[in-house]
């Protein structure tokens, strides 16, 4: 099953798929750590939890969340309006090239790569919306996702057949390398405790030059 037939067919959950409820706060203090962006880009945003955190502790920051799922987007959107979040908008969006233009303080796009076939593309995609001075923070496909996929039940395997047939997994090296540039463990970055989707979910952090 295709994403966009997962959020059309079922009543899913409103759930941050990585790191489940620890992520908002996680991103947290990252924007502690470095700076609060007044714009983010979140790609590949799903049920967006972490993004309405995002908009709803920081009225300043205009917050625009994009995946592949028309369904989830209007979703996303009239629970935005439901809850007068203001800084908080929605569109539909497809990587590895994406149609949505300017440049953000942060592009932010977790456990999402897994799914897309070019990963180069995708990460220069990604890039090319980083303003200068501001922030990617992307997970990328690897060793340790495929591992992880491959416990888990059918269905679900079903969603990571590009990690579990070995097509589209980066090291970082690989991903350092497409973009130019070092980058650095977001785990790392933020003290984030030693559990599994740390190593599922490979992420790195890298800031543009001024
Ligand atoms: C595992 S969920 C992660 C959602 C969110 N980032 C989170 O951590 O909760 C993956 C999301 O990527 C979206 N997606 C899959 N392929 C995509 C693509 N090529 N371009 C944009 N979004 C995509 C899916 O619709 C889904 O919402």
């Amino acid at each position: 099953m295709e994403w966009t037939e997962f959020y059309r067919e079922r009543d899913y959950d409103r759930i941050a798929y990585l790191a489940g409820e620890e992520m908002p706060d996680l991103l947290e203090r990252f924007f502690e750590r470095t700076r609060v962006p007044e714009t983010m880009l979140s790609v590949g945003c799903g049920p967006a939890v972490t993004e309405f955190a995002v908009a709803e502790r920081h009225p300043e920051t205009s917050v625009h969340g994009v995946d592949v799922s028309e369904d989830l987007m209007r979703d996303n959107r009239d629970l935005a309006a439901d809850a007068n979040v203001e800084n908080l908008t929605f569109a539909v969006d497809t990587l590895p090239d994406l149609d949505t233009d300017g440049e953000y303080d942060l592009v932010y796009c977790v456990a999402t790569l897994f799914f897309v076939k070019d990963v180069d593309r995708a990460l220069e995609s990604l890039w090319d919306r980083v303003a200068p001075g501001g922030h990617l923070v992307v997970s990328y496909p690897s060793s340790g996702t495929r591992r992880g996929a491959l416990e888990m039940d059918e269905q679900s395997q079903a969603f990571f057949s590009l990690v579990v047939g070995e097509e589209n997994l980066r090291t970082r090296a690989d991903v350092e390398s497409v973009l130019g540039v070092k980058t650095a463990d977001f785990w790392a970055a933020v003290d984030a405790p030693d559990e599994p989707f740390v190593t599922f979910a490979p992420t790195v952090v890298v800031q543009k030059e001024q």
